[in-house]
């Protein structure tokens, strides 16, 4: 069994894909199957701290020890993220967030009518990483918070960019396309600190992942 060295510890963690509505049955959505960022509920439940997993669309076993909260969209993420941030020594954003939605989802199912097809219209969904960071640095709130990319390409480069962009502590850089990532029982990544550092992390299984990703927080928070 792993030490406790997340005893006292309040982690929230977002899991999964947001899901867009189009029509009563259809959405716009992404590949996450979860299983990362389940595997950093599991880990920290392990580690002795008291975790809240956001999940958004997932359909795997609820972690031991976790108390789990159930969304749909990135704005019901964006709302249970800022609710469940309160009090919490550590956020991670592993879900993958749509980044725009429909600008309206159309009351009953769009039929084929023979003609062309009508657009969808997108309108941007809040970035709730940033919003985090934004808040808890308005606040004052001492806060580890720690984000994911997802890049297809120059990836540390991208990372870095990103890191920067949203002010996040930790920016976790996994290369995905090419059946990477999404839905693997493997990850690899490079942990990208605010500090300048970077950690790489060779591929294996998601829990080791998410094993160095807490040693990097616990180190931030002792
Ligand atoms: O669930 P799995 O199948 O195990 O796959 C894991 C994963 C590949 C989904 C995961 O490891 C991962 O990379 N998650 C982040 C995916 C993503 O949305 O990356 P991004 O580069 O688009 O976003 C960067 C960061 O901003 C992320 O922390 C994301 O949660 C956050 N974000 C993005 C958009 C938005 N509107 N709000 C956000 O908070």
């Amino acid at each position: 069994t792993a030490a406790p060295d997340l005893a006292g510890r309040r982690v929230v963690i977002s899991a999964g894909g947001t899901r867009e509505a189009i029509d009563p049955v259809r959405f716009l959505g992404n590949h996450s199957s979860g299983k990362q960022g389940y595997a950093l509920a599991r880990t920290a439940a392990a580690r002795g701290a008291d975790v809240t997993l956001v999940a958004a669309n997932v359909s795997l076993p609820d972690p031991a020890g976790a108390r789990v909260v159930r969304v749909g969209s990135a704005v019901e993420l964006a709302e249970a993220m800022e609710a469940e941030r309160a009090g919490a020594d550590a956020v991670v954003m592993s879900a993958a967030v749509a980044d725009f939605r429909p600008v309206a989802s159309a009351a009953s199912k769009i039929k084929k009518s023979g003609a062309a097809p009508a657009p969808i219209e997108l309108v941007e969904n809040p970035d709730i990483l940033a919003g985090l960071v934004a808040s808890r640095d308005s606040e004052r709130l001492e806060q580890t918070i720690v984000g994911f990319a997802a890049e297809t390409d120059d990836v540390i480069a991208n990372g870095r960019a990103k890191l920067a962009r949203k002010g996040c502590d930790l920016l976790v850089v996994n290369q995905v396309g090419g059946g990477r990532a999404f839905g693997t029982e493997d990850n690899q990544a490079v942990v990208l600190g605010a500090d300048g550092t970077a950690v790489d992390v060779p591929t294996g299984p998601k829990e080791d992942l998410a094993d160095r990703i807490w040693d990097l927080v616990r180190r931030r928070l002792d």
